[in-house]
């Protein structure tokens, strides 16, 4: 795709040269405004914000998606203000902009760099078009708890894989170059542990020792701000007890003195004036000392560092070096960004909305995101041929607004297909699709349709139900306790079930849900996530194998709510559990004695392993693993170790497989995980074709943070893995030895 490219960058001079200058012309106030970041006003933005701009009060404004709008309130920036900063223009684009890509959890499914990039670039060019220059993306927050809402817009559970796509998310938002006509910021969010959120809830306390946040939480930032990310966003949660707004321990020591990075900081929305409420200081006042001091650049909404920060500075509360330093870094940013050269958005300089290329992307996207969980004998894909009739069952079938999921401000409807829609057209007149919502939402509790449901699946050859929840049950601060399918969707699956045709569940949804209540009711189960604007031709795709089903799980599923956290990369503990170990609850003898059973870590209703572990995801062919092999069994610290398998399709037709590598450092100076990803890789396969899948493995990506918070990498044993899911896989094993 020919997209106009200015190369800005090229035209400018030095650019620290630039803010220096900048800087020494600027008054406090002037200073200040540049710190402020402001809601848009909607219609009303101009007349709304027109002073303020004119004043040299705002820096940045958010939520203003009209180009002809953000065009004249960069005019009133550059033309109108004294010394004619433009403007940031801060908007969501979190999983598409016009045309909707999966939910970024589904996109993790991918386990696909290069098509991440890619969704994240066209995002990027959309929104450009419409005079966004930044997005509050990419978020790679860690979760291990699927009640928590936002797990929708994150990359998984995992450091490794979130780092690899988030930073492929950040190369595709802000281009080869950020200076490109279609490239905007990227900001790395939410900094840092919001994903650990207790319980699940939203917003809700983190508490997480600096070992692990070093080991597991922090991993994805360095990686995004060594791949060139230009801001990150702080997180609105309290971090052992220091909210991350006002956290000079992440915000100075962290991300300035130890990673390096150049660019800006901005709050959440309102999270500065919030620090009060957390209790943390008294008033906005004291929020905005407390929030600048730490390195706070920018605060999103409040306007506590406008109305606050000039008299904090004047009375010596707050050096006013540091507030250069704020404004310097926001100043380097929208140099880099060209905006100086280029404040204005020409439209026509970018291709159109939901065109061709953006509508495939999405196609592909949500094709190689969904992921198969099971597939008892063979029941999908279904044959077209074989088929006469075919019943589409409940209320994710023909939803296009809620198969877009979770921030979707710019989404446009009207470029969904929904998976009826799909099925219909390729089925033709062919096959009889027979159709029945079932439900109204996927919430209702009203049972009146389902003897309907019922009746049409027993005439018909397969039902097909399209399950899930909607959009508004996952994303912020829509957590949930509960993580079975809402309403009766259980219910219906039984009645469906009891007609006595196979049962295809096609789940839709913003998070793992617990499925142990329907597995055993439905022959194979695709969780599609929310698939966004072509998720309705991906699917159709997948469940008539034109395509095979390639994604894997970033998360791990558990059984019941109760085993949360469970996550692959777990410690081993003192006490692991083994098959012999473990007993239920419904088998305990009545006279055994409180020691006879237990005395591992397990529960006595849930066992220790999840419903799908993380990794996992079946495919129309079958794929083998055979000949691991690493090219040396003894390595030095520096050395790069090649770990090798064969993998072969041993089925019936093409597809791609995820081959991961799992390692796991034996002893450590803190304890290790019991396994931990160190690469995949997606390869495609002819049915009895062989590839060797290489791995190269250096010993600095053995590292970890130690218990005196030192990167280390350790002489010991390890055991090494290829396979395709953490739960299976060849093993094999190296030690590092010293150098000496
Ligand atoms: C969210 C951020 C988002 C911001 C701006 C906040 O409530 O936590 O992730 O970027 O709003 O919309």
């Amino acid at each position: 795709m020919a997209i106009a490219t200015i190369n800005k960058q090229a035209e400018q001079p030095d650019i620290e040269q630039r803010i220096e200058d900048l800087l020494g012309q600027m008054t406090l106030a002037e200073k200040i405004g540049q710190m402020n970041q402001v809601e848009s006003g909607g219609e009303h933005a101009i007349d709304h914000l027109r002073h303020s701009i004119q004043a040299g009060h705002v820096g940045s404004v958010l939520n203003q998606a009209d180009v002809d709008i953000v065009n004249e309130l960069q005019r009133i920036a550059v033309h109108e203000s004294r010394l004619g900063i433009p403007l940031l223009v801060g908007r969501d684009v979190i999983h598409g902009f016009k045309t909707v890509m999966p939910i970024p959890l589904g996109q993790a499914a991918s386990w696909n760099p290069d098509l991440v990039r890619e969704c994240a670039s066209v995002a990027a060019r959309e929104a450009a078009k419409s005079g966004v220059n930044w997005t509050f993306a990419p978020m790679i927050d860690i979760t291990r708890d699927p009640r928590w809402g936002r797990i929708a817009e994150s990359l998984g559970e995992d450091a490794y894989l979130a780092s690899e796509l988030g930073v492929a998310m950040v190369r595709g938002f802000q281009g080869d170059d950020l200076g490109c006509a279609g490239s905007i910021v990227a900001c790395a969010k939410h900094f840092a542990g919001y994903g650990a959120a207790e319980s699940g809830r939203d917003y809700a306390t983190t508490n997480i020792p600096e070992n692990e946040l070093r080991n597991v939480h922090l991993r994805p930032f360095e990686a995004a701000v060594d791949a060139g990310a230009n801001t990150l966003m702080t997180s609105f949660s309290d971090l052992d007890g220091v909210p991350a707004t006002a956290n000079d321990f992440l915000l100075r020591q962290v991300l300035r003195e130890e990673w390096g990075f150049d660019g800006f900081v901005v709050s959440d929305w309102d999270s500065v004036r919030q620090l009060a409420i957390h209790g943390l200081t008294e008033d906005d006042a004291a929020s905005a000392l407390a929030a600048a001091s730490a390195g706070c650049d920018m605060e999103m909404a409040g306007g506590a560092y406008l109305h606050h920060l000039p008299r904090l500075v004047e009375e010596g509360h707050i050096d006013e070096a540091l507030i250069d330093k704020s404004v310097a870094n926001i100043l380097r940013v929208k140099f880099r960004l060209g905006s100086f050269e280029h404040p204005y958005t020409d439209p026509s300089h970018l291709p159109g909305f939901g065109d061709e290329q953006a509508l495939g992307m999405a196609r592909q996207a949500a094709l190689q995101s969904v992921v198969l969980l099971k597939n008892d004998h063979a029941a999908l894909p279904l044959s077209a041929e074989r088929l006469t009739s075919i019943a589409v069952i409940g209320p994710m079938a023909d939803a296009p607004y809620e198969q877009l999921g979770t921030w979707i401000f710019d989404g446009d409807m009207q470029l969904s297909v929904t998976p009826l829609q799909a099925l219909q057209d390729m089925l033709g007149g062919k096959v009889d699709v027979r159709y029945v919502p079932a439900m109204d939402t996927t919430r209702s509790r009203q049972s009146d349709a389902f003897d309907e449901a019922a009746a049409i699946a027993g005439d018909s050859d397969v039902a097909v139900m399209f399950l899930g929840e909607e959009s508004i049950l996952s994303g912020e601060a829509h957590s949930r306790a509960d993580i079975n399918l809402p309403g009766d969707q259980a219910e219906l699956v039984r009645r469906v079930r009891a007609a006595g045709k196979p049962v295809i569940a096609v789940i839709m949804a913003g998070r793992p849900l617990t499925l142990s209540n329907i597995v055993d009711q439905v022959d194979a189960i695709l969780f599609a996530w929310h698939p966004g604007s072509m998720g309705g031709p991906a699917i159709a795709d997948l469940l008539f194998g034109i395509e095979s089903p390639s994604g894997k799980l970033p998360v791990t599923f558990p059984r019941m709510v109760g085993q949360i956290p469970i996550y692959y990369n777990q410690k081993n503990t003192g006490k692991p559990p083994s098959p012999e170990t473990i007993i239920h609850i419904d088998d305990i003898d009545p006279k055994a004695s409180q020691t006879s059973h237990g005395l591992t870590a397990f529960h006595l209703d849930a066992g220790y392993t999840p419903l799908f572990a993380f990794g996992h995801g079946l495919s129309y062919a079958r794929f083998e693993y055979q000949n691991l092999r690493t090219n040396a069994s003894e390595i030095r610290p520096g050395d790069t170790l090649q770990v090798s398998a064969e993998l072969t399709n041993t089925g019936e037709v093409p597809a791609e497989e995820v081959a991961q590598l799992y390692v796991r450092d034996l002893v450590g100076n803190v304890t290790r995980p019991v396994k931990e990803l160190k690469g995949f890789k997606r390869l495609r396969l002819d049915p009895g074709q062989t590839i060797v899948v290489e791995f190269s493995l250096h010993t600095d990506e053995l590292a970890f943070y130690d218990r005196n918070m030192q990167l280390v990498t350790e002489p010991g044993e390890f055991h090494a893995w290829i396979g395709g899911s953490s739960e299976t896989g060849l093993r094999t094993e190296f030690r590092i030895v010293d150098s000496d």
